[in-house]
Parts: structure tokens; C-alpha cells; sequence
């Protein structure tokens, strides 16, 4: 893994107020973003739970999740293209899962696409092994996903 050339924020809890910046990050990173007033909504729900990372203010990585009835779901995971393969994402996925299990979470599960190779390989390394495919599941593309799981 590279190393970060650049101090970092440790994990951080998003609020309403990373609203904007989220959805930049979601527009860089996705062909389908969520929408600005989306993101704002979910910001304000108890079970949505969001962490990010930034440098000097901006928003460089993100993960979001749902915390339900003990299953805490990825919904959404991503890091600035000029930031990427610098340990970002590992950092928020380990962060995120330690404190949520502080809240209870016993299953963390996802969806991935069968072809996105670097998220994959990511949630390979953090022991997620697949339990599921669901054929044609993403309206943009048609692809696959393939459903992970992991007990916490
Ligand atoms: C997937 C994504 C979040 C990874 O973010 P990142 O901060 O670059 O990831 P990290 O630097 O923490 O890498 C962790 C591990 O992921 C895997 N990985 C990351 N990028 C990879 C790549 N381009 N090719 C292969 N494996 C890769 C590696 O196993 C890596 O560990 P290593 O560097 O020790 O080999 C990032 O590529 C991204 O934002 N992609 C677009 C959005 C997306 O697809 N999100 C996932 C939705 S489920």
C-alpha cells in the first residue's frame, strides 16, 4: 500500500454541513450519484451513518452505511481519484465497523459490482466472502451484483 504523503484527518463523523461536499465526491466517483437533496435527507436519519476523511477542509473519502437491527450495510464507499490507493478507504472501512460495533452491529453486508475489481479486492482483504448474486441489479449498466457478508 502507498503511503499517504499528506496529513489526513482521522475519521470523521459527517453531519448535514458535508452535505455539498459529499455530493462533489459522489459526482467524481459514481456514474450514478446520489442527488444533493438525497444526501441531505439521509444525513438527518439516526440509522444512516456516515464518516469521511479530509485534508485542509476537503472531503478526500467517504463511507456511508445503515445500522438496523444489528446489520450494518455499506451503502456507499469512495475516495477522490488523486487520493486513491493511499489505504483511504481501508481506513474508513476498519474505522466505521469499530465504531458501530461499539452500537451493536453484528453483520456487516453489501453489494458489489461484479466488475468493479478495486472494491472487491478491498472487501476481499477485509474477509467479506460472497452469499449472494443478484443478476442485472444495477439499472445504468445491467451488471451483476455480487452480495457480501461478513459477522463482525
Ligand atoms: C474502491 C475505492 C473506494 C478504493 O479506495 P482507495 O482509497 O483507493 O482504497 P485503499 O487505498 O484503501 O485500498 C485498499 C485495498 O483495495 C484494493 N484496491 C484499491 N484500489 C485498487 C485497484 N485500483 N486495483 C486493485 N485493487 C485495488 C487493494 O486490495 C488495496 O489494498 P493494497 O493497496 O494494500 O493492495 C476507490 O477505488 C473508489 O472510490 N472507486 C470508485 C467508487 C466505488 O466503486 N466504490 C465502491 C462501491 S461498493
Amino acid at each position: 500500500m502507498k503511503q499517504q504523503s499528506f496529513d489526513v484527518s482521522d475519521p470523521l463523523r459527517l453531519t448535514p454541513r458535508d452535505a455539498v461536499a459529499l455530493s462533489v465526491l459522489e459526482h467524481l466517483c459514481f456514474s450514478s450519484p446520489w442527488k444533493l437533496e438525497q444526501l441531505e435527507r439521509a444525513l438527518e436519519l439516526p440509522h444512516f451513518i456516515a464518516y469521511g476523511i479530509k485534508y485542509q477542509e476537503k472531503l478526500l473519502a467517504y463511507i456511508s452505511l445503515t445500522h438496523i437491527a444489528g446489520e450494518l450495510e455499506i451503502l456507499n464507499l469512495a475516495t477522490h481519484p488523486e487520493a486513491r490507493r493511499t489505504g483511504l478507504a481501508r481506513r474508513l472501512l476498519i474505522h466505521a465497523v469499530s465504531d458501530t460495533r461499539r452500537l451493536g452491529a453484528e453483520r456487516l453486508v453489501l453489494e458489489v459490482r461484479t466488475g468493479n475489481i478495486p472494491a472487491r479486492n478491498l472487501y476481499a482483504s477485509f474477509g467479506m466472502i460472497q452469499t449472494g448474486l443478484r443478476k442485472h441489479y444495477y439499472a445504468d449498466t445491467g451488471e451483476d451484483a455480487l452480495v457480501l457478508h461478513k459477522m463482525l
